[in-house]
């Protein structure tokens, strides 16, 4: 399986929503990726329902919400009606893991968690049978432009053991910072689905740069 990309729209022009959507819709990317922040979990608030409903409505690709939000249990039949396929909690913010991530398959969509860059990668050795996904941050979630953190290949790779070993059959996917420079790096320690925001949106060419990171 050759790996995905999925621009992070929180990078995109919101002013000219639409034409960046159909952006992605046009370009090699496979997924959307949408960031909700919440301003208590993150130090930054970023949107919400109403703009994933306009995003579902002019998006013909996967809708990969992430959130970085407290108490996700709340939302997740929200989320579900608005359009998200995949949807992910944070390890962090979640108390009762296993029961989060069957509510979200519940309503239908795949079930991912995501992991701050403190937060080791074999604390989810009791679920790893349980999810669809997994998306180790390679920068402290909040903002987008941050420095990739270099740590994030070994976490990579010793998932993606993980993954092997209890033979489960998760997405490992990279958040923060990835570009052309990384891409291959993380590829080859096991990941399968690549974030990139300013790396896409803030290039002259976003499509081409989306087909670059593709064809890594
Ligand atoms: C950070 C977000 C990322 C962010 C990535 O909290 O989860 O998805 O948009 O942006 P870049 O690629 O600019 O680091
Ligand atoms: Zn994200």
């Amino acid at each position: 399986m050759s790996h995905k990309i999925a621009p992070s729209i929180l990078a995109a022009d919101f002013g000219n929503l639409q034409r960046d959507c159909e952006m992605v819709n046009n370009s090699q990317a496979d997924w959307f990726h949408l960031d909700v922040m919440d301003g208590v979990f993150v130090p930054n608030i970023s949107f919400g329902m109403p703009i994933i409903k306009n995003i579902n409505s002019y998006s013909s690709k996967t809708l990969d919400v992430h959130l970085m939000i407290v108490d996700p249990d709340r939302y997740i039949k929200t989320f579900s009606d608005i359009g998200a396929n995949v949807l992910t909690v944070h390890y962090e913010a979640c108390t009762h893991l296993h029961r989060t991530l069957h509510a979200i398959k519940e309503e239908g969509m795949k079930a991912g968690v995501a992991l701050n860059p403190h937060t080791p990668v074999n604390l989810l050795s009791d679920v790893l049978n349980d999810l669809d996904l997994v998306c180790i941050m390679s920068v402290n979630p909040g903002f987008g432009g941050q420095s990739f953190i270099e740590k994030t290949y070994q976490k990579v790779e010793q998932l993606a053991k993980l993954r092997e070993v209890s033979g489960a059959n998760f997405l490992i996917e990279i958040d923060g910072g990835v570009n052309t420079g990384n891409a291959r790096k993380l590829l080859d320690a096991g990941a399968d689905v690549l974030v990139a925001g300013s790396f896409v949106f803030k290039s002259d060419n976003p499509t081409q740069t989306i087909a670059n990171l593709k064809e890594v």
